[in-house]
């Protein structure tokens, strides 16, 4: 076990060979086929993209900056309701998980100072529409527990106000891009190089990734706390991918599944040299109004019906990529794409903007 461990660590195609695994779909699963732990990782279409956001600004309709919004349509700008039984459907295609999954949108700035929202497109391997590809992922070593969170529970990666790399004693490394090669990335998903903080400043054939990685020790009291963060930490040492899946503080000691958001920002219909700025400067930005990428971050809420996720993290072996066959039921890609909501904020998000949505400053 050891040894997968190190292999897994130095070298892990996460990206590719999940793809690889569950594809085609009608093809019996054979976890033991590849080289990689089991893990949830499926798509999540976009549900909305609205200027509300729960967790930082309850209430408010609208909120400062915009958001992508995916999971379950009970989504609303308070979320004191139950999740589960209030939502009719959900974008994901695990039909138990009526949670909620948002994060900033990108928008392009051309030449002449008009902004573009950038469309997502969907993570190799996967069908949906735009959205979120959402990772739960237990401890690589196959043995070591994890608590799935309960009703109510909330936390949030990443500062919508950053506009610079964060203090070295406050650094959060969970939030990245990369600029993909045209297909088949084959690399991993930690935030290590070449990911950067930085929007990347080059055209990137597959577009923009932005990945979000969540924490996975809790306080095993606090379903929220006054940060959104604070409830949560890091382990200490190792991550989820070493054995015993890192080792949390004394403070947070129950271990949870790492969530992670992949977002592939579809960058390509802007790689226009005549539309790009004259100094060589990146011309991408976020509906935060940071144009340097230190901004981008993402909130959780849970809503799995029942004891859904726990069964999926108990019974991982079972699970892989977005088939978890006896115990989770899936609803088709289709019924997924088809569960949406309308704006809350009723404004202009997808023409030629002379503002960013809310005119966040830059
Ligand atoms: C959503 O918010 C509106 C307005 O605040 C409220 O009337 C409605 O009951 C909320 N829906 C849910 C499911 O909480
Ligand atoms: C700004 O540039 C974009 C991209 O070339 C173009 O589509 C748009 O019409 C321009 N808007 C104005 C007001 O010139
Ligand atoms: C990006 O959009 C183009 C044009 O619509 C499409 O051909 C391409 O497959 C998309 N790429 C991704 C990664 O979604």
């Amino acid at each position: 076990m050891a040894r997968l461990i190190t292999l897994l660590v130095g070298a892990l195609p996460l990206t590719s060979t999940v793809s690889a695994a569950i594809l085609p779909r009608q093809t019996p699963f054979d976890p033991s086929a590849v080289n990689i732990p089991p893990m949830l990782r499926f798509e999540c279409s976009q549900l909305v993209i609205d200027r509300i956001d729960p967790l930082v600004n309850p209430g408010s309709i609208p909120s400062p900056h915009l958001h992508q919004i995916v999971g379950g349509n009970s989504f609303n700008a308070t979320l004191s309701h139950d999740l589960v039984t209030q939502s009719t459907c959900t974008s994901c295609v695990f039909s138990q998980d009526f949670s909620n999954y948002w994060t900033a949108v990108l928008y392009f700035r051309a030449r002449n100072g008009t902004f573009r929202r950038v469309p997502q497109g969907v993570s190799e391997g996967l069908r949906g529409h735009g959205g979120i590809t959402v990772y739960y992922i237990p401890p690589y070593d196959g043995v070591t527990e994890v608590t799935a969170f309960r009703p109510g529970f909330r936390m949030l990666v990443g500062d919508a106000t950053l506009r610079q790399p964060a203090e070295k004693s406050k650094h959060d490394p969970k939030v990245c891009h990369r600029c993909m090669p045209k297909t088949g990335d084959w690399s991993n998903l930690n935030c290590d190089k070449p990911d950067t903080d930085e929007l990347p400043g080059k055209f990137c054939e597959g577009g923009i990734r932005s990945v979000i990685t969540f924490p996975t020790c809790w306080d095993g009291v606090n379903l929220d706390s006054v940060d959104h963060k604070s409830h949560v930490a890091y382990p200490v040492e190792g991550t989820i991918m070493t054995e015993g899946g890192g080792k949390c503080p004394d403070t947070h000691p129950v271990k949870i599944p790492q969530v992670m958001y992949e977002v592939i920002w579809n960058t390509t219909i802007f790689n226009d040299k005549d539309i790009w700025p004259e100094d060589g400067s990146q011309p991408f930005v976020w509906s935060t109004g940071d144009e340097h990428g230190y901004s981008q971050h993402g909130d959780y809420v849970f809503g799995w019906k029942g004891d859904a996720l726990q069964r999926a993290m108990t019974q991982s072996s079972k699970c892989f990529g977005d088939v978890c066959d006896g115990v989770l039921e899936r609803q088709t890609d289709e019924q997924a794409m088809a569960c949406t909501k309308e704006r809350a904020v009723d404004e202009d998000v997808d023409q030629w903007l002379t503002h960013l949505p809310g005119s966040v400053g830059m």
